[in-house]
Order: structure tokens, then C-alpha cells, then sequence
């Protein structure tokens, strides 16, 4: 029996690479937040988001499984970027074993929301495995100003990915599971239709305060202004958006801005706050977060959104080596890609000596809310194949310049 499955699963292995090969060929749909609602409204059909999803999960899985492939040799084979290679396999094997089963079949249904909270759960550490294939793959060979490039381009798509299969994934499970969120009843999955962007301005305020509470043992205040088109006088501000992608953002960026106030003001008593202004207009919701933290060197504001920079080993058990107001250099490139994944954005602007603002740039309109999504083609193909070129700007030198040559010979 065991040897039957074996050859089984061998040969259910064997056909991978022929599906990736095949679901690679169909673009990702991306989906409006009109889409989303939708399939969770009252009329919503677990059928119909059943035969979508089996049918979309396997493109955009194996859209970005062909991008996997393309790492440089020395990336790909690390253990933990095999690892994460294997646990896309066995996901996208699960997924295809619904193709031809029968929509109308509840069971079907049901055992269908089982394999996608199963995938979800295998797929949680994606992030720090990936992360630890960074870190292996530097340890062993110098890095070369292509590969980050290249390895940036991968990891904002990657990444940018798994947000997205995790979002029809969440959609899914939370809308069919047959039960009412109990803490946010209007919610339709993780949307909410009337997201009030000051409330979970104050929720991830309030959870970094006490982690910078927690070790700083103070922690700086919080002002926060609303301000909004003439046009629209509907306080308090709310849009159609994801809260818990809202809420990552703004953590992130409060435990910088905590972090920077608190180190740049080490001998004063008192601190400067961090002021918050939410805009809304008629086309972008705003949201900027502003520190008085002594700023960061405009040359360095690129490599903060580097993977390939900032990725530093994870602290040892029982070393604190890194405040834990500081995780491994991915809050502003995780965070820039959630903005970006509804059409949004995040920028950092900052003046060196004096603080930093941050500001997150989402769309007002849920119909301009639209999923921002990889797709594999030759365009992609190019991105990865780019040679090392020399530069077409001079280079400084960072020598003390030789003025010999300008001595006139005696
Ligand atoms: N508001 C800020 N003020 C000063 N420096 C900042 C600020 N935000 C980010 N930085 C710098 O950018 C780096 C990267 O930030 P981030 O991506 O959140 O990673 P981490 O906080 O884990 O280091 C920080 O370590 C810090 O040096
Ligand atoms: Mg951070």
C-alpha cells in the first residue's frame, strides 16, 4: 500500500513541471475590491469562488514558481529556497487535485476550504525562510550589484505574490467557513467597507508604545489630524480596504519612528510626538506619519527598501543583539509592497539631523482599488537575464586625487 502511494505521489511529482508549464501560460486576473465584496456579499456562491479559485491559484502559483526558477544556481539550491520551492509543489499538487471534482458536490466544497487553510498554514514562514536563503547565499559568495538587482526584482514580485494568494486564500476560507466574524461583524472577509483609517491609527500606535514601553521603559505620543477635500465632510474618514494590511503599515512605521525619537533624544526628558495626518481627496487617502528622530542620509533611503542590505542574521536565542523594536530590515519593503498591492505606495522623505516622514498613499476609490500583480512573461524573462554593464556615469573616486599630473614637468 505504502509503495503504491509512493509511486503514486512520484508520478503525480513528475507531472509538475508540465502544469506549472501550463498555468504559466494564463495571466493572473487581478480582482477589484468591488470583485471581493462581491463574492461575499448575500448572493455570494461558494461555488463560484470554488471553480475561480481552482482555476487562479494554480496561474499565479505557477506565474511566479517559473520567477523561482530564474534565481541565480547558488540561490535557488540553498536549503531554505529549496525548501520553500517544495512547499509551492505540494500546495499547487493540492490545488489541482480539485480540478476535476464536482462543483455542485458540498463535500467537495468543504474539503476544498480544508487543503486551502492547510496551504495557508504550510506557507506562513515563507518570509524568515526566504530571508534565511538570503543570508546563506551572502555568507558564501560576494554579492554583485546585478544579483541584488535581480534579487530585489524577484522578492518584491515573490512577495508581492504571496499577499495576494493569501488574500483569495483568507477571502475564501473566512466568507465559506459558515460563521460571523464576532469582533467585526460588517467586515466582508478581511475587507471592511467602511475602514476607518483613524482607528487602526490608534491600534497600531497603541501596539507599539507598549513593545517601546516594554524596553525603552518611555515612549513618545501620539497627534493625530484629520483633514479632507471641502467636498467631503463625512469624519470620521473611511475607505473600502483590508484593516490588518493597513494596521501591518502603520506598526511598522510607528516602531521606526518610536525607535529613531527615542535614540536621537537619549539625554532629553522630554520627547517629541509623532504626528499623524490623515488626507483624504478625491482620488488618494494619505497617510502621513511624521518623527523627529534625526533623519536618515538621503544616500541610504534606497537601501532600506533593500533586501539584499538590511538583511541581518535573526538575532541567537537569549542574545539581544537588536532592540526588539527592530525586526530583520523587511518592515518598509513588506510594508511598501501591501501599499502597492491595491495601487497605493509608500515613500519615505527625511532630512538628515532633523526626522523622517513616512507617507502611505492609498486610492480613495474602491474602484480604483485593484489588485497590483506579477506576471511571468518575456518582460520579466529580460529582468533576470540583465548583464553587468559598465556605468554611464563616472564613478568618484574615493582616493585623494594624485594633483602630480598636473605639475608642470620641469
Ligand atoms: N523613521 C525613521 N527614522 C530613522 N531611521 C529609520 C526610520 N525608519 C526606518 N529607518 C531606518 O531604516 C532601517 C530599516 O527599517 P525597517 O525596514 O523597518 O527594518 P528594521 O526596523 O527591522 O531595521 C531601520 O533599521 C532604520 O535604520
Ligand atoms: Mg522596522
Amino acid at each position: 500500500m505504502k509503495f503504491v502511494r509512493f509511486i503514486m505521489k512520484n508520478a503525480a511529482l513528475a507531472s509538475v513541471p508540465k502544469h506549472i508549464e501550463h498555468f504559466s501560460k494564463f495571466s493572473p486576473s487581478p480582482l477589484s475590491m468591488k470583485q471581493f465584496l462581491d463574492f461575499g456579499s448575500i448572493n455570494a456562491c461558494e461555488k463560484t469562488s470554488f471553480v475561480f479559485l481552482r482555476q487562479e491559484l494554480p496561474v499565479r502559483l505557477s506565474n511566479i514558481m517559473k520567477e523561482i526558477n530564474l534565481l541565480p544556481n547558488r540561490l535557488l539550491t540553498t536549503p531554505s529556497v529549496q525548501m520553500v520551492q517544495s512547499w509551492y509543489i505540494q500546495s499547487l499538487m493540492e490545488i489541482l487535485e480539485f480540478l476535476d471534482k464536482n462543483p455542485d458536490n458540498f463535500k467537495v466544497l468543504g474539503e476544498f476550504v480544508d487543503a486551502l487553510v492547510t496551504i495557508r498554514n504550510r506557507h506562513n514562514d515563507v518570509v524568515p525562510t526566504m530571508a534565511q536563503g538570503i543570508i546563506e547565499y551572502k555568507e558564501t559568495f560576494p554579492q554583485d550589484p546585478v544579483t541584488n538587482q535581480n534579487i530585489q526584482y524577484f522578492l518584491d514580485r515573490f512577495y508581492m505574490s504571496r499577499i495576494s494568494i493569501r488574500m483569495l486564500i483568507n477571502q475564501h476560507t473566512l466568507i465559506f467557513d459558515g460563521t460571523l466574524n464576532p469582533v467585526h461583524p460588517n467586515t466582508i472577509g478581511s475587507i471592511d467597507p467602511h475602514c476607518e483609517i483613524a482607528d487602526v491609527v490608534q491600534d497600531a500606535f497603541h501596539s507599539a508604545k507598549m513593545l517601546c514601553d516594554q524596553y525603552y521603559l518611555r515612549s513618545p505620543d501620539l497627534i493625530l489630524q484629520e483633514m479632507c477635500s471641502k467636498k467631503k465632510k463625512n469624519l470620521p474618514m473611511s475607505i473600502v480596504y483590508v484593516p490588518s494590511h493597513l494596521y501591518h503599515m502603520l506598526f511598522e512605521l510607528f516602531k521606526n519612528a518610536m525607535r529613531a525619537t527615542i535614540e536621537t533624544h537619549d539625554n532629553s526628558n522630554t520627547l517629541p510626538p509623532i504626528q499623524v495626518m490623515v488626507s483624504l481627496g478625491d482620488e488618494d487617502m494619505s497617510i502621513k506619519v511624521s518623527d523627529k528622530g534625526g533623519g536618515v542620509p538621503f544616500r541610504r533611503i534606497e537601501n532600506l527598501f533593500s533586501y539584499m542590505f538590511s538583511t541581518a542574521p535573526a538575532p541567537q536565542i537569549g542574545e539581544r543583539t537588536r532592540p526588539p523594536l527592530a525586526g530583520f530590515g523587511y518592515g518598509l519593503p513588506i510594508s511598501r509592497l501591501y501599499a502597492q498591492y491595491f495601487q497605493g505606495d509608500l515613500q519615505l522623505y527625511s532630512m538628515e539631523g532633523h526626522g523622517t516622514d513616512a507617507v502611505i498613499y492609498l486610492k480613495a476609490l474602491s474602484t480604483d482599488s485593484i489588485e497590483r500583480l506579477p506576471v511571468y512573461n518575456k518582460t520579466a524573462l529580460k529582468n533576470y537575464k540583465v548583464s553587468q554593464e559598465a556605468d554611464d556615469w563616472c564613478i568618484p573616486s574615493k582616493e585623494p586625487l594624485d594633483l602630480s599630473i598636473y605639475k608642470v614637468p620641469k
